[in-house]
């Protein structure tokens, strides 16, 4: 069990890739995991939109400044959601759908970062031919990693973590 725990909190966002593609068996296999993902009613929104068109990828590398790892990542996965599906929930099952698949596919090795879509949506929509009932909530950038980031800093528990009422001090915890 502490294995699992420390799995889920070695993965990092990685923007560096190596050249080389994935298979895209193995990135069908992290969005088979993705499928387990919880949603409301269990209505599972999601459609996943695997990109390995190079000029294709390239478009959406640069819908904004930040979404550049895109273009060196060989794959790109865009997740969209059905909003018809889940009329209240939507974002928030996409979102469960899309942290599923960046774990999954850290645990098949692979390096993953998520690029914002929710600024670009009428663009996505026209480049990958998405339906008006549906949104891209995110665009996931996919390769074999070429960098070990450092964690990034996490705010300290005792900020976030409250007892019975929003402000009340939990006990203080040892973590990592
Ligand atoms: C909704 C969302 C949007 C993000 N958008 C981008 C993005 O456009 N480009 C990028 O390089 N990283 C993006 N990220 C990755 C975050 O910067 C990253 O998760 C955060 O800095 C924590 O680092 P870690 O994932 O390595 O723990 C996004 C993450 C989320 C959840």
């Amino acid at each position: 069990m502490d294995n699992c725990l420390e799995f889920l909190k070695s993965r990092r966002s990685i923007r560096r890739f190596r050249r080389d593609s994935p298979p895209l068996d193995l990135i069908l296999k992290a969005i088979d995991v993705a499928r387990y993902a919880p949603s409301a009613r269990n209505s599972q929104p999601w459609r996943f939109i695997v990109v390995n068109d190079p000029s294709l990828k390239n478009k959406l590398a640069e819908i904004h400044p930040w979404a550049r790892p895109l273009k060196e990542a060989p794959i790109g996965v865009v997740v969209a959601c059905h909003i018809d599906e889940s009329p209240t929930s939507y974002m928030l099952d996409c979102a469960n759908a899309t942290i599923y698949l960046l774990l999954a596919l850290h645990a098949l090795g692979l390096g993953a970062v998520w690029i914002q879509a929710l600024r670009n949506v009428e663009e996505l929509r026209e480049l990958l031919g998405i339906p008006n009932n549906a949104i891209p909530v995110a665009v996931i950038a996919i390769g074999y990693p070429d960098e070990k980031p450092e964690p990034r800093p996490r705010r300290p528990i005792g900020e976030v973590v409250f007892l019975n009422k929003y402000g009340s001090k939990f006990i203080v915890m040892k973590t990592s």
